[in-house]
């Protein structure tokens, strides 16, 4: 199966997404096709080293390339200042310089804390991404969004800072636990109801063998191609943020809240969002944006994601207290994302206050 080619941005500052099976062993060839990478800084966590790693330095070496691997550990807290700050040490005592290319192989934690690494060390290296989750692959590698952690909040030091190119392999899928395939798979979503009414009916036949990992490669390369090209499509729009990537936060400012309030960690980020959109799918339903019919197809596929483990409720007074320190709203009013139809989307001014309501219901229907 060919790979498909999408390209993000504009001017000096574009890139191509490739997607397809089997790319991790092809990373050499088109780190040589780009031309200018110099030495390699191959940065991922002790996961993906162990099940991916081989494929991507058999590849640099066969193209000639030489490299050096960094290898954090899994997770979240990796995405620190003082995970950046080995990084550094590591890049200095092996004589990088901004000639070279950091390579990130992982998921959006790898993706997020490498790039960050790649903006500032010698006032920016070269980065290509090799994203290994869904969530990497349809979300967090695309849009040049690069950041690590601070103890008073998530992404609070961080740059807009894009790649020379994402290399999705969409095989390392197949060692994906299956909780978080689903995770990604709510990013689909979203990028469905948002805008494409296509693969929302893609969606609404595949959704199981794609979450559970039993779709064929043309299913998974396609559904992870159209969710690239819409968030390509959106960042390529809006660069920096200024609105209409607004939409992308579908089902973020309540599922942000949630995650917060359950201190980051019985639920993963897209089983918040999934519970985000219903609430959101409700708020654009009341304010007349969205029909019953609409509304009611669109929660029928929400309702075929599986239930997160059972986790310690959040009380309504601290979602509702998360929901106003939301860095994304204005003034007293959150943008709040509707959709106004399946696959149509806009942004609305909302009082927190008018969330009231929705969220109280949310929070009942938790499991
Ligand atoms: N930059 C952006 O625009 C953007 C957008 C969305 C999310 N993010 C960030 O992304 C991060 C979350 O990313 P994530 O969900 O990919 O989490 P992650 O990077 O922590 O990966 C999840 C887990 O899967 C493991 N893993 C990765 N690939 C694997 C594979 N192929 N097989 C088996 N295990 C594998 C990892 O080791 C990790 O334990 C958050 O920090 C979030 O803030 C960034
Ligand atoms: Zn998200």
């Amino acid at each position: 199966m060919a790979s498909a080619s999408i390209s993000v941005g504009q001017g000096e500052r574009a890139y191509a997404v490739e997607v397809g099976p089997g790319l991790l062993h092809e990373v050499g060839g088109r780190l040589r096709a780009l031309g200018k990478h110099g030495r390699v800084a191959l940065i991922t966590d002790a996961s993906v080293e162990r099940l991916w790693l081989a494929p991507v330095r058999a590849s640099l070496t066969a193209a000639g390339i030489d490299s050096q691997t960094l290898v954090v550990p899994p997770g979240e807290a990796s995405k620190s200042l003082a995970t950046a700050d080995s990084l550094y040490t590591q890049l200095i005592q092996g004589g990088f310089t901004r000639s070279d290319t950091v390579v990130a192989l992982g998921g959006g934690v790898v993706g997020d804390l490498a790039g960050f690494v790649a903006a500032t060390y010698h006032r920016g290296m070269g980065l290509v991404h090799l994203p290994t989750t869904l969530l990497a692959q349809v979300d967090s590698s695309i849009g040049g969004k690069v950041a690590v952690d601070h103890a008073l909040g998530k992404n609070l030091v961080g740059a807009f800072y894009p790649p020379r190119a994402v290399l999705t392999d969409t095989r390392t899928l197949a060692s994906l636990p299956k909780r978080e395939r689903w995770s990604g798979l709510a990013e689909v979503a979203k990028a469905a109801l948002i805008a494409d009414a296509e693969l929302l009916q893609w969606l609404e036949r595949d959704l199981e063998a794609l979450g559970d990992g039993t779709a064929d490669e043309a299913t998974t390369a396609r559904a992870i191609e159209r969710s690239v090209s819409i968030k390509a499509h959106v960042v390529t729009a809006d660069e920096k943020e200024q609105g209409l990537r607004m939409v992308l936060n579908f089902g973020h400012t309540l599922g942000h809240a949630l995650e917060s309030e359950t201190g980051y960690g019985p639920l993963l980020h897209g089983e918040a969002v999934v519970m985000g959109m219903r609430v959101a799918l409700g708020v654009s339903r009341t304010l007349g944006k969205l029909s019953v019919d609409d509304e009611a197809r669109a929660r029928a596929l929400l309702a075929r994601f599986p239930a997160p483990p059972p986790f310690p409720k959040p009380t309504r007074e601290g979602v509702l207290a998360a929901l106003r320190r939301d860095k994304k709203s204005h003034a007293a009013k959150v943008r709040f994302v509707v959709l106004t139809g399946l696959g149509r989307s806009d942004t609305e001014p909302l009082d927190p206050a008018a969330l009231e309501p929705a969220v109280e219901e949310a929070l009942e229907a938790l499991p």
